[in-house]
């Protein structure tokens, strides 16, 4: 029985990229990397999956006239690599119905916020404009709706008096991101992870509200 084929999607660092790779190495993500794709040639992450040895190309959206070109050169990049799973893993490009639509149920997107809290752009600035006391992360799947996919698993802290948009958003992706998408990963790999009829469904379990970090950590303990 062959492992599921993973494909990852980034624009930038590749940090989340980086926790897939290494959770993928030692097992924890029964998977096979079938490939690294990003919208801009100059994307870091590309040097990461090439230094894992993964097959890492850049279809840059600069190349194309209309964001539907892009998209549909990017489906044809990413079909050729036959995904069983999808990860956008800090891809800042906003996804047309039509590609969605082709990979939903297969796709998950990590968003820095506590959604359904600010979806969209700049979730740092606007949840310390806002005053909350917590801030986090979240993993969804994507629909065609902008980071409105049924959420899977969440992770969240206190917001510190001298945390800035800087401090938050280090530490959304060190103490929450780098955790919860190669948790997510792993439960797609292992076909305990599904999308149906617009809910997430974790071990034959409807998900009314993400998991969360602490309901992990309580379980291993
Ligand atoms: C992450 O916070 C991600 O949520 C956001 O971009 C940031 C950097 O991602 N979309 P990465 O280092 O490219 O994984």
């Amino acid at each position: 029985m062959s492992r599921p084929r993973l494909a990852v999607l980034i624009s930038g660092r590749g940090r989340n990229l980086q926790a897939l790779i290494e959770a993928q190495r030692d097992g924890r993500i029964p998977a096979e990397f079938a490939g690294v794709l990003s919208n801009r040639a100059d994307a870091e992450g590309l040097l990461r999956a090439r230094a894992a040895g993964i097959p890492a190309v850049s279809v840059p959206h600069r190349d194309y006239p209309t964001r539907a070109a892009f998209d549909t050169a990017l489906a044809q990049s990413l079909r050729a690599l036959h995904p069983d799973i999808v990860a956008l893993a800090g891809f800042m490009r906003i996804l047309g119905d039509a590609f969605v639509q082709e990979f939903e149920g297969r796709m998950l997107n990590i968003h820095p916020s506590l959604l359904p809290k600010y979806p969209g752009l700049d979730t740092h600035r606007r949840a310390l404009e806002a005053g909350d006391a917590e801030h986090g992360a979240t993993v969804h799947f994507v629909t065609p709706a902008l980071d409105g996919g049924p959420a899977v698993i969440q992770g969240r802290f206190r917001v510190q008096p001298d945390d800035d948009a800087e401090r938050l958003a280090q530490r959304v992706l060190e103490e929450v991101e780098l955790k919860i998408y190669p948790q997510a990963v792993a439960w797609m790999a292992r076909g305990e992870l599904m999308l149906r009829d617009g809910a997430a469904l974790l071990c034959g379990h409807r998900l009314q509200q993400p998991v969360t970090l602490q309901d992990l950590e309580e379980a291993f303990r």
